[in-house]
């Protein structure tokens, strides 16, 4: 059965509001297997136990807090065996316009540079979901569709007859 990590750093309980919409939506996808857990209590070669791997992060200062950064130059010792897997990113910030994008884009460099497949989305949230500090109604839906997008590529990609 395909794996899918979430993985989020979260220090006043935002993104991992978060991680916990888009988990429940991964898990309506049949026959994935959906661990959700904090960033610092991942060590990188358990990154390999995964088919899909989905990073959450406050915004800092317009990126990713260390915490999420660490994760991903510890990853250096793995570069090459995470290729072809599915890879995705979200974020939360205190304001509109306050770097979710970017955010998001610069964990999503570093999974493209590990050659992972990254999905978008046609409608809401494009680069993957985003929340206002605790996040609404609307980041939740957005959370939960990207992890069933998140989760139907991933079984599609990794599932079937064992
Ligand atoms: C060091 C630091 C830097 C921050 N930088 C930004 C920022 O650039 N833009 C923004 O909108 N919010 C910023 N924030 C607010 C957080 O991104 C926001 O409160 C986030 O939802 C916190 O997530 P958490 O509850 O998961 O820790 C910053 C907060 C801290 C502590």
């Amino acid at each position: 059965m395909p794996k899918m990590l979430i993985a989020y750093y979260s220090r006043t309980g935002n993104t991992k509001a978060l991680a916990e919409a888009i988990a429940e939506g991964a898990r309506e996808v049949d026959g994935l297997d959906v661990t959700i857990k904090p960033i610092q209590e991942v060590q990188a070669r358990e990154l390999l136990g995964y088919q899909a791997i989905i990073l959450g992060s406050p915004v800092y200062y317009g990126t990713m807090a260390w915490e999420v950064k660490k994760l991903l130059d510890e990853s250096v010792a793995f570069h090459g065996k995470l290729s072809g897997r599915v890879g995705g990113a979200f974020a939360t910030s205190a304001n509109i316009a306050g770097g979710n994008e970017t955010t998001i884009l610069a964990i999503l460099n570093a999974l493209l540079i590990h050659g992972m497949i990254v999905r978008g989305c046609a409608s809401g949230d494009h680069y993957g979901p985003v929340a206002i500090e605790a996040g609404d109604a609307r980041s939740r839906d957005q959370g939960e569709l990207f992890g069933r997008l998140w989760g139907e590529l991933t079984e599609k990609l990794f599932g079937g007859p064992a």
